[in-house]
């Protein structure tokens, strides 16, 4: 028999944040929305807690977690913060962007896979915040699905994916902006290096610090190894169905493409398609497109379908880079 559903979904009353930051307190999990997308959060102070992330996601130890903090001096407790990376820290948080940082002692080693940096962030989602706040911890999360597949964006993504190995999710509607932090390495802060796109872009951290961002080549992601971003690792945010990449759809194309196969475009097209044809915006806007993102690749991954192929968004915006970069992993080959 497979394992019943444990999972309970909880609405923020304020009797069920006082529970759950509780549940926090003593070691639990707890599945909480951040604006990116919804995290798995335990005590990252807490190496027992950390563990059973890695076990209720699958995930493999060699994948460091980020660790949310209410604020830069709770921050300062875990990482060690030069000039750079505080001016960044002020400049945007609370938002959408980690921070890789030199490591402080306490902060136990399953939460960084025994690498001597940990990955920060202030989460700007009021409810997040509250757990944090009301359990008194810092809190690892990693997105809260089982590892490989789609971030969830909603608490019943989370349900479907890890509702028979947690118990607690807190459900605080859809994540605003739909994509995972940018992930900014300052362990060397004379060669900052971008290791995953989100909504804060490239060019605005370049044009803060005055220096130019670095970007990690894709090829021969270190990921097994756990060097610098074991985020980088090829093959993520996957659907089951294949994904092929297009990089940009012509009008008659579309009608070449078998009706067992889906087409997912970045916008809405003028004219009128045929039931195979989806889009990410109706207005071409990248940030409509990112927040609907996974929850469509989860749609069109219902079995359906025997291939998607998906628009590579148009250059431009940020979160255009963070949608191309998602549909890239999502499309790479087992
Ligand atoms: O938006 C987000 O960042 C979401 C929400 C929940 O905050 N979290 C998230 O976590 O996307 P996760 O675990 O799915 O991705 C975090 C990535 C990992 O793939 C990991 O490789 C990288 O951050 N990371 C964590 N610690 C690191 C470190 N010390 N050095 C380099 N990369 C690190
Ligand atoms: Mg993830």
């Amino acid at each position: 028999m497979p394992p019943k559903p444990l999972a309970r979904i909880y609405l923020p009353t304020p009797a069920n944040m006082a529970r759950l930051a509780r549940v926090l307190a003593k070691g639990g999990l707890v599945a909480a929305p951040t604006e990116t997308v919804y995290g798995l959060a335990a005590d990252a102070l807490n190496a027992k807690a950390c563990r059973a992330i890695f076990k209720a996601k699958g995930r493999p130890a060699n994948d460091p977690l980020i660790v949310h903090v209410a604020g830069i001096q709770q921050a300062e407790t875990i990482a060690e913060f030069g000039p750079a990376a505080l001016i960044v820290a002020k400049a945007f948080w609370p938002g959408p962007l980690t921070l890789v940082l030199p490591k402080k002692h306490g902060v136990p080693a399953i939460v960084t896979s025994g690498m001597p940096s940990v990955a920060v962030r202030m989460p700007s989602h009021r409810l997040f915040r509250k757990l944090i706040r009301l359990s008194g911890r810092p809190l690892a999360a990693p997105s809260a699905n089982p590892f490989g597949y789609v971030s969830p964006t909603t608490a019943e993504h989370v349900y479907r994916g890890l509702g028979k190995r947690i118990s607690h999710i807190l459900d605080g509607g859809p994540s605003k902006i739909g994509v995972e932090s940018t992930i900014l390495d300052l362990r060397n802060p004379l060669r900052p290096t971008l290791l995953r796109p989100g909504a804060i872009s490239r060019e605005a951290l370049q044009s803060l610090l005055g220096r130019k961002i670095l970007v990690p080549k894709r090829k021969s992601p270190p990921a097994q190894e756990a060097a610098p971003a074991p985020g980088m690792l090829e093959r993520h945010y996957s659907p089951r169905t294949p994904i092929t990449l297009v990089p940009k759809f012509k009008p008659g194309s579309l009608d070449k493409i078998s009706p067992k196969e889906a087409v997912l475009l970045f916008s809405k097209p003028p004219h009128k398609t045929k039931a195979n044809v989806f889009w990410l915006t109706s207005r071409g806007k990248p940030a409509q497109a990112a927040h609907r993102l996974f929850d469509m690749l989860r749609k069109l991954d219902d079995g359906r379908w025997h291939m998607i192929h998906a628009e590579i968004p148009p250059e431009g915006s940020a979160l255009a880079m963070a949608i191309h970069d998602r549909l890239t992993r999502a499309a790479a080959k087992k």
